[in-house]
């Protein structure tokens, strides 16, 4: 049975956020190299990128390299900036199609000069586009972003275009790589691994957790629409009782 129909799509996450993790170990179990677990992990992408708009999730945003993932071997990180360069070649036409405007946050200056130069021309070309923001971490760190939004922020006070007093939550917000997205509705971590490891840490504040042992290649439309059920299933409190909610 399509478990699409047991969503309820007035209840979506305004923004989803996720790990995708378990490229290598899918690779593993196939005898292959890592390299072939990321390749057939674009497609995983692709299903949850079309999931999404289709279900009418506003955010998306998807870890797809961290600040310490420049420690891999350095033919993996070739690879795998190989890898953003083709498939936004490939994808611009997908996001164009579907009406998704792509962002980046990240140290995208440290990305090699052709994968940034793609970027900034797939971002720029779908700028105009209104149905889903499709937010790429790439060289990706939250506490990098807090160190750059501390900086930014400091600046403005030093220059005296923001009082301290006025620090609040919105300002925050507003100089973080993020701006204008949602808080995190809806975090899901795939291969079974049960941590954060530096991702939207201020932006998860009371996001709901959700672990899959499904490794990141094998995940499909059904396994986000089960992701999406389960967390309609929840009562978020926010901080009050159960009674207050309902
Ligand atoms: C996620 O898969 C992709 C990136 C982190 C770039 P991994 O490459 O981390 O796969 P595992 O965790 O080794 O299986
Ligand atoms: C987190 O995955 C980063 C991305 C998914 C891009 P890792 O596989 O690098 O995470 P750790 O280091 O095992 O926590
Ligand atoms: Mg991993």
């Amino acid at each position: 049975m399509d478990l699409k129909s047991e969503i309820n799509t007035s209840k979506l996450p305004k923004h989803l956020a996720i790990i995708m993790d378990g490229n290598g170990r899918w690779a593993k179990q196939k005898g292959m190299m890592r390299a072939f677990g990321h390749e057939n992990g674009t497609k995983a992408v692709r299903q949850v990128v079309e999931g999404c708009a289709e279900l009418g999730i506003e955010n998306l945003t998807l870890y797809a390299f961290s600040t310490e993932n420049w420690n891999r071997p350095k033919l993996e990180v070739q690879t795998l900036m190989k890898l953003l360069v083709s498939s936004l070649k490939k994808e611009i036409k997908t996001l164009q199609d579907n009406n998704i405007k792509l962002m980046a946050i990240g140290c995208l200056n440290e990305l090699p000069a052709k994968a940034h130069k793609e970027l900034l021309e797939v971002m720029e070309k779908t700028k105009n586009n209104s149905r889903m923001v499709l937010t790429l971490a790439l060289s990706y760190g939250s506490r990098e972003e807090i160190i750059n939004t501390l900086k930014k922020i400091s600046i403005k006070v030093k220059n005296n275009i923001i009082s301290p007093e006025n620090i609040d939550e919105s300002v925050i917000n507003e100089h973080l790589y993020t701006q204008n997205l949602h808080d995190v509705d809806l975090l899901i971590r795939t291969s079974g691994e049960q941590r954060i490891s530096n991702f939207l840490l201020w932006q998860i504040a009371y996001a709901e957790l959700y672990f899959t042992n499904v490794l990141w290649p094998d995940f499909t439309k059904q396994h986000l629409y089960e992701a999406i059920i389960e967390y309609q299933k929840r009562e978020r409190r926010f901080g009050k009782t159960s009674e207050q909610i309902n």
